[in-house]
């Protein structure tokens, strides 16, 4: 019997930051985030199991990809054949419909589809909680991808395999819109991973952040269940500006920005302090800018970024649905 399945996922970006680990064998985090699903950032992946193959496949973009990225597929492929109890090898080959490795969370969005479609294609039983665990080991931040809306990945007790992330709030519950900011149109320098192991191990301001990580988290929470833009937003601003400020100060140190991230910033601050808009920004392990505002206000901050200098271009997105498996 030949399996075939086909998932689409979203990324998704983290309000409350992910960054450290408690387990790096387990790839468990050392603190909570929360993430809200992106509507138009798809990844598509259609995983064939073909008994003639000797070993996986992996084509991501159209292309073979690189023996480190097939490395990362063929892991969680023979985590899914234990379970299934079917060692026939698979063909993957996944689209994603936004910039790859540019600091837009296609390994996100890549490794939820992966896991969603490669379990469906060796006969397993549509399991979330199984799949983001599944996805979580890739990359932790792809765990939350297989939910839809607004979602959190709980820190991981050393040793605990069994963290998934979970839906929070529906993708209905909140009509917010998080306008990306593109600085650089390249991959970026720094991963993610090797970016929060030199945090981990260097950073005078680790433990601080381990230890104020919940209570942001907690924050972000609680604005998302009252709907209150002014909360969501400054824990949101507190936690990317704290775990920029602890790579900043590892050594060597790690620093993300670049000048037009500094521009789209200042613009953020500029349409807040300013004009009065309720907006936030946030910024991942690359040098693009988000900004967090009321689907009213999109047009006006999207069309702000834009003019600013450095920024190249602007994606729009709202709150996008978890996996869906054809
Ligand atoms: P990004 O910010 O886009 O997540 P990363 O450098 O963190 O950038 O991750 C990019 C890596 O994620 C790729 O090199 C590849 O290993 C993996 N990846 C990206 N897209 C996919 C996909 N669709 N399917 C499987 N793996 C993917
Ligand atoms: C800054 O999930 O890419 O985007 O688990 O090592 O693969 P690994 O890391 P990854 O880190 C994401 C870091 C972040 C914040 C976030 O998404 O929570």
């Amino acid at each position: 019997m030949t399996g075939k399945a086909t998932a689409v996922a979203r990324a998704n970006i983290a309000l409350a930051k992910y960054w450290g680990k408690s387990d790096e064998t387990l790839n468990l985090p050392a603190v909570p985030s929360v993430s809200m699903t992106l509507a138009p950032m798809r990844t598509e992946t259609v995983v064939t199991l073909e008994p003639k193959l000797e070993h996986d496949v992996f084509e991501l973009d159209g292309a073979r990809a690189s023996d480190k990225e097939s490395a990362r597929v063929a892991v969680m492929l023979a985590e899914i054949r234990d379970e299934a109890r079917d060692h026939t090898h698979a063909h993957v080959a996944s689209r994603n419909f936004f910039p790859t490795a540019g600091g837009l969370a296609s390994s996100a969005s890549g490794f939820a589809a992966l896991a969603s479609a490669a379990r469906s294609a060796y006969g397993l039983p549509r399991d979330d909680r199984r799949a983001s665990i599944l996805a979580r080991r890739a990359s932790a931040s792809a765990a939350r991808s297989i939910f839809g809306g607004w979602v959190e990945l709980p820190a991981g007790a050393r040793g605990d395999d069994s963290l998934a992330a979970y839906p929070l709030f529906g993708e209905d519950h909140w009509d917010l819109r998080l306008v990306v900011a593109v600085i650089t149109e390249g991959r970026k320098d720094v991963s993610s991973r090797d970016g929060m192991g030199i945090s981990r191990r260097t950073s005078p301001y680790y433990d601080a952040w381990v230890e104020q990580s919940p209570r942001i988290a907690g924050t972000i929470r609680e604005g998302l269940s009252k709907r209150d833009l002014a909360m969501l937003g400054h824990a949101t601003e507190q936690s990317f500006t704290a775990m920029h400020a602890l790579a900043f100060a590892s050594s060597p140190f790690t620093l993300y920005f670049q000048p037009g991230s500094l521009a789209a910033l200042s613009t953020v601050r500029r349409l807040r302090d300013v004009q009065g808009i309720s907006v936030f920004a946030t910024m991942d392990a690359g040098p693009h800018v988000k900004a967090l505002c009321h689907a009213g206000d999109v047009e006006h901050v999207a069309e702000a970024l834009a003019q600013t200098t450095g920024v190249l271009r602007t994606i729009v997105a709202d709150p996008g649905p978890g996996v869906e498996l054809e």
